[in-house]
């Protein structure tokens, strides 16, 4: 065993040794206010679709949504993430529906604005849940995604986004540039207090599958490789970072969350601005069938990977645990 300079054992165990003590020594707490909960949001009233790969969570009629948000409220979550599922009939290659003042997402919004004020609205900016082919961008002749184009459909989507209530739009999309030119549009329209969230690192993942059935959305070909990130690197991240936070974002962003703590823990030391991560669906989905299997137990898995994720440095946690986990802090 170990000594101490004085030479009496080093014993680690003593504050280990009743629950009192661990957590007096504890040194990551896991909050309701670290959690983000993501909802899916439909047409319709008092309908609600259990969604088969993300066993718990439910694409919700905006009258059902506005009661999970007050809800969520109640357990003390400080915000929600709306993403809307769209009708293909309103999907097309310019998608104007993404910024449609009337639109779905429009009227969330406003809705859970009005009924839970006190709530914060996060809503994410990328044109992926309005596209025929589900990519985030628009598409030249040539197939490939379309930078500064797309960016000025998500100029278009973010306004749409503030005028309705949001109190942050949330770029998923990872065009290059496109956090500077949102955040000057933004200011010109007089909206200096709306925020952004970058996904600054959102890496091409396999981990995304759930999400994308949750959305009804597949890729009509290819993937997003040559937008989202190649999960080999590191440093490119902390240039995105970086790039994102000198474009004027007020939250960083690393999704997903618990494959990449290092990412998480490497822009801890960068940045002074708060890190937000991605629990994202295939990351709970994993977590929630291993349990139906008897294999794991999914609450002790969740919090320890949410615990895990808030140790490596994020402030903010997206996770769709948000109410299992609630219920158990
Ligand atoms: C869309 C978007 C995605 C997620 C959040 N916003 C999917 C994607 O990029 O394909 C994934 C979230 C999750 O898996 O939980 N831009």
């Amino acid at each position: 065993m170990s000594t101490t300079s004085f030479n009496v054992p080093m014993r680690l165990r003593r504050n280990r040794k009743s629950e009192p003590v661990r957590k007096m020594v504890q040194e990551t707490i896991l909050m309701p206010q670290d959690l983000v909960a993501p909802l899916f949001v439909i047409d319709g009233m008092q309908k609600q679709e259990p969604i088969h790969s993300l066993p718990g969570v439910a694409r919700l009629s905006i009258d059902l949504a506005v009661q999970e948000a007050q809800a969520l409220y109640e357990l003390g979550v400080c915000a929600v993430a709306l993403f809307p599922i769209i009708d293909p009939r309103l999907k097309t290659p310019l998608p104007s529906e993404a910024w449609n003042p009337q639109g779905l997402l429009a009227v969330a919004i406003q809705e859970i604005k009005a009924r839970v004020p006190h709530l914060c609205i996060i809503a994410d900016v990328a044109l992926d849940p309005f596209t025929p082919h589900g990519h985030d961008g628009l598409i030249n002749d040539r197939g490939e995604i379309c930078n500064d184009a797309t960016i000025e459909c998500l100029i278009h989507m973010s306004l749409m986004q503030a005028r309705s209530g949001v109190d942050f739009v949330a770029p998923s999309d990872m065009m290059d540039g496109r956090v500077g030119a949102i955040r000057k549009a933004l200011d010109e329209e007089g909206f200096q207090n709306v925020g952004i969230i970058a996904y600054s690192a959102k890496y091409a993942s396999a981990l995304y599958g759930p999400f994308r059935d949750a959305l009804q959305v597949r890729l009509a070909f290819g993937d997003k490789k040559t937008y989202q990130m190649d999960p080999a690197n590191s440093r490119e991240a902390l240039l995105e970072a970086a790039l994102d936070e000198e474009e004027g974002a007020d939250i960083l962003m690393v999704k997903p969350a618990s494959l990449y703590l290092d990412i998480i823990a490497k822009l801890r030391n960068q940045t002074k601005r708060p890190i937000a991560a991605y629990h994202v669906s295939g990351e709970y989905a994993m977590a929630m069938a291993a349990d139906r299997l008897g294999w794991l137990d999914a609450d002790k898995v969740l919090y320890e990977t949410l615990l895990s994720i808030k140790r490596a440095g994020a402030d903010i946690i997206f996770t769709y645990a948000a109410r299992r986990i609630l219920k158990n802090l």
